[in-house]
């Protein structure tokens, strides 16, 4: 098989003599960014900046527009009925904070529990562990099956009356299995317990359908799309935003305001106080008509089978060891959702070497515990190294990664 990305070409990066070579891996952490999304933003930046939501003049009143534009454009892309359930935050980190303390923090009490995943990144561990400690509440942490999925039967069983949230990933982001999101959703919503799913790594498969999920909450950052940092998004049930109170405060969010009391906004302008990002609102809006443009169908066969091609030349390697073992039987089974990471360990050779080695051969990848380190403890590992794919990778740069691995073995393993 020999495939060459004809997006590499939209990249810079690529055709930059700073970085010579560049074999990036690394998409699962952040994704490469195409000219027309730094276009978009060094356009606007120039041209047409102001800020949003506050000035009467001209100027201020189209960056408004745009931000409203680009709230309605997200709700398209993830099947929202109405874009007043779209908030934007600074990334996945900050929505999954804003939902532990604008609505969980409202409810949870002593006798109260949590439920999350043995796979979660540390962004959807830590807020609902604060939490947990802060109130005396316990945090309960549900197993994953032997493909590393979340086993459903399993954390149903953890659930009971005193249940307020269920957060768990759509993909987790080291071992990249997609997670049965929408059975645990009607299961939840049935018991009239709340969820937010972790969309981090799922989005880059493409849109998605919040409604169809049935989730109460869905959180996801602009940069694993090809857009910028700093922009990311809380999808919130519409109901839910009327009964939520804004932990963040400041300007931007109220109807009224004494030296004693105020009155907050409806809608998902309460949870945006202070200036709009507007610069990275316009990088994503601009990163989801790339994507678009391109076709999502396009994408995802594309990457499905450079993962597929991942698979089998690493699994050639019996020195690589599979951070799950099922995990690649499990791929071949959810054909059409292969993950676009694979994270495993060098037998013998610490990963943070590994990638060393890599890089000294300007092969990119991450190495450590990826933000997942009760993880890596439960299946008993110090660390993985996380090889993730994004739209310019081709078979090329699979085969420069396997041939590096070889070379990084054969000098470093020790007995
Ligand atoms: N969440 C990012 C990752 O998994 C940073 O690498």
């Amino acid at each position: 098989m020999s495939t060459v990305s004809p997006w590499k070409r939209d990249f810079p990066i690529f055709s930059s003599q700073a970085h010579p070579d560049l074999c990036y891996l690394d998409s699962a952490a952040t994704c490469l960014t195409p000219k027309r999304v730094a276009d978009a933003m060094h356009h606007y930046q120039c041209y047409s900046h102001a800020n949003s939501h506050k000035g009467l003049y001209q100027l201020s009143a189209k960056v408004t527009e745009c931000v409203e534009r680009a709230r309605c454009r997200v709700a398209e892309f993830i099947g929202a009925s109405s874009q007043h359930s779209v908030v934007f935050t600074t990334g996945t980190t900050d929505s999954l904070n804003l939902v532990a303390y604008s609505y969980v923090e409202e409810k949870i009490t002593a006798d109260s529990n949590i439920i999350i995943s043995a796979a979660e990144h540390h962004a959807n561990l830590l807020p609902w562990q604060r939490l947990c400690q802060q109130y005396g509440a316990s945090l309960r942490v549900a197993p994953l099956d032997e493909c590393g999925a979340i086993d459903f039967t399993k954390l149903v069983a953890l659930v009971d009356s005193n249940t307020v949230m269920i957060a768990i990933a759509h993909s987790a982001n080291v071992i990249g299995r997609f997670n049965p999101v929408k059975k645990i959703c009607q299961f939840a919503r049935k018991k009239n317990i709340a969820t937010v799913i972790d969309g981090a790594q799922a989005v880059t498969h493409g849109p998605i359908n919040v409604n169809d999920i049935g989730c109460d909450f869905y959180a996801f950052s602009g940069h694993k799309l090809y857009g910028p940092t700093g922009c990311g998004v809380l999808y919130c049930r519409t109901d839910l935003i009327e009964q939520m109170r804004p932990y963040k405060v400041g300007g931007g969010i109220i109807n009224n305001v004494t030296y004693d009391n105020c009155s907050y906004l409806s809608g998902p302008l309460k949870f945006e106080a202070g200036s709009h990002n507007v610069v990275s609102i316009i990088g994503l809006v601009e990163a989801l008509d790339y994507l678009d443009d391109i076709s999502w169908k396009d994408i995802n066969n594309y990457l499905g089978s450079l993962s597929r091609y991942t698979q089998q030349c690493l699994a050639e390697f019996n020195f690589i060891k599979p951070v799950i073992t099922n995990s690649v039987a499990a791929i071949e089974l959810d054909r059409g959702l292969a993950p676009y990471l694979y994270s495993f360990q060098l037998d013998k050779v610490h990963s943070h070497d590994v990638a060393s080695m890599l890089d000294s051969e300007n092969i990119a990848v991450r190495a450590g515990h990826h933000c997942a380190q009760p993880l890596h403890k439960a299946l008993g590992l110090n660390s993985s190294v996380r090889v993730s794919l994004g739209l310019y990778n081709n078979t090329a740069d699979i085969e420069r990664l396997a041939n590096a691995l070889k070379h990084t073995y054969q000098l470093m393993a020790v007995e």
